[in-house]
């Protein structure tokens, strides 16, 4: 390998949203001190944007264009770093990218967790890197660690909040009393939430990020459709305030897990310790926890979206895909899926329960509920009854750790009794 000095990288962003506005800034701001990290001047030579008639301050007007051909054709352009989001025309542009010779940035997990097969083998065929650290937990380095610093390891679990929306709207709706479609919004102007926070809200953007995780952890392919996935939505101020009676926070966590019989992947609303670390990371901040067998535990905490955070996971691929043109090297490290594993169905995983049962207050109810349970093999660690009115009772059972596959059953014999009125709240506790 041999340095070439002085160089000239120029890169195209197709994308100048919060992600694109962040990364045009940083390397607007720190040319210089880019320059003598990497060897090269990083020049910007194209930003593709969807429509051009939009106010673009901060960005140079005769960069911007509505045309990928001025990009793809321009053989100049060594670097394209994908910030549009979602999977078309991101993944043409990307293959088109791959296929041309360039190097490939991107912040896109859509298109990782479902695509990732796809485009990894283009990148190895083209010896060409593709890197992606944004697409995960923001700011927080986890895709080359996971890849390169934790390889020695066998990496049997990774848990975490690894959305900075539902963190955030969680965090305010518990500590501030904020309603969920305000602080939603307020995410959504802080730059957090995606263009459509459906995908933040119904734990599919944190779904994405568990498969990605899962695949390199775990050397065997996980995607997104195998990731089991339940969002915020239908979590009430209730469950957050009984929760903290019972002394738990409500987090929306990501796990996957490598188990004798196959993968674990899912997403969903958890009720987390108050002493417990996760409880503690607020706002937009995520959290990831890896254990691995030679590393025993390791923690990664940071912002996990915004404009400026995620722009600095972005920069530092472009500025180690920089090292690597400077360096005429190729430093890509593949997913390495060698491992074939299943992905387990969510039945077939285990799980605390806290549920929320309103029943007829009458003698012989309570006993006809924790029959149920028992029956289903659900055992029960805790019950409260709550408020007393017009005849009914507010239940709050915490149960041992259970097959989801009994609680479901449990739930659905509840379903058909008439006793049983509803059951606002099912979630499940660390
Ligand atoms: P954004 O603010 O919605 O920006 C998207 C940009 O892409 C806009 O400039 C848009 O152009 C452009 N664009 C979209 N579709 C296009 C098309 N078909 N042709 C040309 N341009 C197109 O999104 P963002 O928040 O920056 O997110 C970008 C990516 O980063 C997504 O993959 C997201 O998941 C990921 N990410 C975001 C964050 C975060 O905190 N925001 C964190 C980590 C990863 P116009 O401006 O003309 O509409
Ligand atoms: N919408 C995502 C989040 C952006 O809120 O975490 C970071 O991936």
């Amino acid at each position: 390998m041999k340095k070439t000095d002085n160089r000239n990288i120029n890169i195209a962003l197709l994308g100048a949203g919060t992600v694109g506005g962040g990364v045009y800034r940083l390397i607007k701001e720190n040319r210089e001190e880019f320059k003598d990290r990497t060897g090269a001047v990083i020049n910007v030579k194209k930003v593709l944007v969807r429509d051009m008639s939009k106010d673009r301050t901060g960005f140079d007007k005769a960069v911007l264009t509505d045309d990928f051909n001025e990009i793809i054709s321009d053989k100049d352009i060594e670097i394209v770093v994908e910030l549009m989001g979602g999977l078309h025309p991101a993944l043409e542009y990307v293959t088109e990218s791959l296929k041309a010779g360039k190097q490939v940035v991107t912040a896109n997990k859509d298109l990782i967790a479902e695509h990732g097969e796809l485009i990894g083998n283009l990148a190895e065929q083209m010896g060409s890197d593709l890197l992606f650290e944004a697409a995960v937990a923001g700011a927080i380095p986890i895709i080359r660690p996971l890849k390169q610093s934790m390889a020695g390891n066998n990496i049997s679990e990774i848990m975490g909040i690894v959305n900075g929306t539902t963190n955030y709207i969680l965090t305010k709706m518990s500590e501030t009393g904020m309603s969920y479609s305000d602080a939603l919004a307020k995410a959504t102007e802080l730059g957090y939430a995606e263009a459509d926070p459906t995908a933040d809200v119904e734990g599919y953007d944190a779904g994405r990020k568990v498969a990605i995780m899962a695949t390199i952890a775990f050397h065997s392919r996980v995607v997104f459709n195998q990731v089991y996935t339940e969002g915020i939505t239908k979590i009430t101020a209730d469950d957050i305030r009984y929760a903290k009676e019972f002394g738990y926070v409500i987090k929306l966590v990501g796990v996957a897990k490598q188990t004798e019989n196959g993968i674990e992947a899912k997403v969903h609303p958890m009720l987390i310790p108050e002493d417990h670390p996760l409880a503690g990371v607020r706002d937009s901040y995520n959290a990831v926890f890896v254990h691995g067998d030679a590393m025993e535990d390791i923690t990664f905490m940071g912002r996990g979206a915004g404009m400026m955070p995620t722009a600095s996971a972005v920069m530092g691929d472009v500025i180690d895909v920089c090292r690597d043109l400077v360096y005429d090297s190729c430093g890509r490290v593949g997913c390495n899926c060698y491992k074939k594993m299943p992905v387990k169905r969510i039945e077939d995983s285990e799980s605390k329960f806290f549920l929320r049962i309103i029943a007829e207050d009458r003698p012989g109810v309570l006993a006809n509920i924790a029959s149920v349970l028992g029956n289903n093999d659900v055992s029960i660690a805790q019950v409260v009854q709550k408020s007393r009115k017009s005849g009914t009772a507010e239940l709050v059972i915490i149960t041992d750790t259970v097959l989801e596959k009994n609680i479901n059953d449990a739930l659905a014999v509840f379903k058909g009794m008439s006793v049983v009125k509803d059951i606002p709240g099912v979630i499940r506790v660390y």
